[in-house]
């Protein structure tokens, strides 16, 4: 049998380069290997405001992404997370065993609420990993493929997970999560230091999957670059390392012999070669999203659903009765 692997992104801001390259490309290379689950996250996305119609159309938007990154629905199941109601209900059985300092040192919350105040931000901010944990668990999954910046999350679901199974009896695959092969976290445009992020404050940090050519290539001439000329892959020169990152995951090339093409060259010509990699990659994408309707999405999510629901709530069942729920017939 197939081991199972589920994911997920939320369906809030554009979808950027980095969540191509971190996270979806590589779901589509595991879905032969593997029984594969993947869905939008738009419970997870509500953990900061939303516009209803925004979220509505960004939900399907995600799916379509999904299926031009070559997510094939013959093969995997593809849902909304919030057409399955035991995602909740596990998060919250899940938020009785976790503690208030395994939530407090999650990365992500800190950065995240550290922006509003955590006082003023949202308590779902706070339990977010649980109801990560919730989503990965239902399924029996063994393999979760992410960026590197949602471990931590994994982490904490392995931790919960094995709680569960110690006070309950064994209930939950234990799983593990997996990088893409580069591992690689793609910075920000306008700041190396910090990766390149759906919700950041500029346009100039993130390449999203839907720009067009010229704000492609307006978008690299912008990119800050370091100290010197020479096009040259080292850690000392951080923000012209990510470009070369970005070009090489999306050219096959190696950073060397993108070295060795710039070689007397310098930034400019360096950062045209880019954008034409990046558009070559973008155009034929977004043309594969273009032909995708809302229908044919529609259609699949509900297809995708069923099977999903079908899962939850056998695993429901289970953890109802382990926990001591009287059951209601
Ligand atoms: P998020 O944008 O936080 O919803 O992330 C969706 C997926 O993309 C997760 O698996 C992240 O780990 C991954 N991801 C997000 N930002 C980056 C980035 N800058 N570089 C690489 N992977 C990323
Ligand atoms: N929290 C993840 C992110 O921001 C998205 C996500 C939600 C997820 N549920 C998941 C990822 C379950 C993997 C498994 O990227």
């Amino acid at each position: 049998m197939k081991q199972r692997i589920f994911s997920g992104v939320q369906p809030s801001g554009n979808l950027h380069i980095g969540n191509y390259l971190g996270a979806i490309r590589q779901w589509g290379e595991l879905q032969d290997q593997y029984e594969a689950i993947f869905s939008v996250a738009d419970l997870h996305a509500i953990t900061a405001p939303q516009d209803p119609e925004t979220l509505r159309q960004k939900t399907l938007e995600i799916a379509k992404i999904y299926l031009a990154a070559g997510i094939d629905p013959e093969k995997c199941t593809l849902f909304v997370q919030s057409h399955v109601k035991e995602h909740t209900e596990l998060a919250w059985i899940l938020g009785t065993l976790v503690r208030m300092a395994e939530l407090e040192r999650m990365t992500q919350y800190k950065d995240k609420s550290q922006k509003g105040g955590a006082s003023e931000s949202g308590a779902g901010l706070f339990t977010y990993p649980v109801l990560m944990a919730a989503d990965i668990l239902l399924y029996d999954t063994a393999v979760v493929p992410v960026g590197k910046d949602q471990m931590q999350h994994i982490e904490l679901t392995r931790t919960l997970a094995k709680r569960f199974n110690d006070r309950f009896g064994e209930t939950f695959v234990i799983p593990e999560g997996k990088l893409s092969k580069e591992g690689q976290v793609i910075m920000g445009l306008d700041d190396p230091s910090k990766k390149m992020s759906k919700s950041a404050a500029s346009e100039y940090n993130y390449i999203s999957l839907t720009d067009d050519a010229d704000t492609i290539r307006k978008k690299i001439k912008k990119a800050v670059t370091d100290s010197g000329s020479e096009i040259v892959y080292s850690d000392d020169k951080p923000a012209l390392k990510n470009l070369i990152n970005i070009y090489t995951l999306l050219s096959g090339k190696t950073a060397q012999e993108v070295e060795e093409m710039y070689q007397g060259k310098g930034y400019g010509d360096f950062k045209e070669g880019l954008s034409e990699v990046v558009v070559g990659f973008l155009t034929p994408f977004q043309e594969k999203l273009a032909g995708i309707s809302d229908e044919a999405v529609e259609e699949i999510l509900r297809k995708g659903v069923e099977k999903a629901r079908a899962l939850a709530s056998a695993k429901m069942t289970q953890v109802r009765e382990r926990v001591g729920f009287l059951p209601a017939e």
